[in-house]
């Protein structure tokens, strides 16, 4: 076989393999609480059997390849319940009552019984652009931009209190990086001991509830603020993107309005984050906006921005090659090798985010890499992804040295590699 032929026998296969994942993550079912129909991908039936904001994002991209019908399902199940100031909770916990068990592992602030009270990284916008390009376009759009931009304008009005174009999260979980490794000496945790984090949690989460989890009073308390490089990375791309969407229905004002938000955030990233020292992005932690200096793959992702300037991109592309920071035989750890804290597997008690490799941090880089001009780079990572993939199955993450996946099974997002397959040209 040729390589063209290779290559289109590889997608075959993982196509295959992605929709009978797809079938058996499938959650659909009548929810007796708000008397609605539900139909979405849990992230794994063993560990997460409820409907995550950021994962119903990427399952959402890797449906519009396999069926436009529950692409649209899968969002319209994360927005049917946007609450009346613009939230998305980050988990709705449609089937509750079928998995109490469960959620007693769980430290997690509610808002109902059914709804978290926390965010989870914006990507919104692209999930929508996706689903709306393989499916029906301009009329998806015009159905579920109004929520979209009520969730933006929330963002905007709610998590940026300090008006400089980056949004803040006010716990670890709402970065979607639990325990990753640069909030260690903001929360006073070890890294090594899951009762350290319990304690951490109820250190910031209990002072919360006594204010009766009013966001500006969460802010005052600066109890655990984190202006988070990938968060406001994100958040800067969807701002861009909902822009074009909303010039693709004709709305102006709107689209000009959010291209100019966009810029704002991607500014004040390179002014405020960039660190040429260190060639890295730092978070800034708490209302005095100290930088979390620790790195971490997060520090890397603006690459994703196609405008951020070219010697910061370059920069950044130097340190995902070094053996001795973001090259590991499999890519890409989620701690660079530097760092004391760098695990390249699985950790004990079910620490996440500690330098394993995960398959959402592939596709955001090799997206950035081939905006970047490096698709020769971005073609390396996306095959050994797929390798890792193929030798392990649909695993949570993977180790860093010897590729072996570990973590949750059947894990839904990793099916992301059928979005970097199915987009890649078919020669370059
Ligand atoms: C873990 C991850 C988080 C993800 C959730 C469901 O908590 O850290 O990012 O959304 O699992 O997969």
């Amino acid at each position: 076989m040729n390589k063209q032929n290779e290559e289109a026998a590889r997608l075959e296969t993982m196509r295959a393999a992605v929709s009978d994942l797809y079938d058996r993550n499938r959650q659909r079912g009548h929810a007796a609480w708000c008397d609605r129909d539900y139909d979405f991908v849990c992230p794994s039936m063993t560990t997460y059997p409820f409907q995550w904001f950021w994962d119903s994002c990427f399952h959402a991209i890797v449906l519009s390849h396999l069926d436009p019908v529950r692409a649209e399902s899968e969002l319209t199940c994360l927005l049917a319940n946007q609450q009346p100031d613009g939230l998305i909770p980050h988990v709705t916990f449609w089937q509750r009552e079928a998995f109490e068990e469960r959620l007693a592992d769980y430290s997690i602030a509610y808002r109902t019984p059914y709804f978290s009270d926390c965010m989870q990284p914006p990507l919104l916008a692209e999930a929508i652009a996706a689903v709306a390009a393989r499916g029906r376009g301009e009329a998806f759009l015009r159905e579920v931009l109004p929520a979209a931009r009520r969730y933006f304008d929330w963002l905007h009005d709610v998590r940026d209190p300090d008006d400089d174009g980056l949004v803040a999260v006010l716990q670890a979980d709402e970065t979607g990086l639990d325990e990753s490794p640069k909030f260690d000496d903001y929360l006073g945790v070890s890294g090594d001991n899951r009762p350290d984090y319990d304690a951490a949690w109820h250190r910031v989460a209990d002072p919360y509830a006594e204010v009766g989890r009013d966001p500006a009073l969460m802010f005052a308390l600066d109890r655990f603020i984190d202006e988070d490089v990938m968060v406001n990375t994100i958040y800067a791309e969807n701002q861009r993107v909902l822009g074009d969407l909303l010039a693709h229905v004709g709305d102006a004002a709107g689209a000009a309005d959010f291209a100019a938000r966009a810029d704002r955030t991607r500014q004040a990233l390179v002014a405020k984050c960039w660190d040429p020292d260190a060639s890295l992005f730092w978070d800034l932690a708490g209302l005095a906006e100290r930088p979390l200096r620790t790195s971490t793959f997060t520090s890397l992702l603006p690459l994703l921005l196609p405008e951020l300037p070219k010697q910061i991109a370059n920069r950044l592309i130097d340190q995902v090659e070094d053996p001795s920071a973001y090259g590991t035989p499999w890519p890409i750890p989620t701690v660079s090798r530097r760092e004391p804290a760098f695990q390249p597997g699985a950790i004990g008690e079910h620490l996440l985010w500690r330098g394993a490799s995960w398959v959402n941090v592939n596709w955001f880089l090799c997206r950035g890499l081939r905006r970047h001009g490096r698709t020769d780079f971005a073609r390396r990572i996306e095959d050994s992804t797929a390798t890792m993939i193929e030798r392990w199955g649909f695993r949570e993450y993977y180790n860093t040295l010897t590729g072996e996946g570990h973590g949750a099974p059947d894990f839904s997002w990793t099916a992301l590699i059928l979005d970097l397959l199915e987009t890649r040209p078919a020669e370059e």
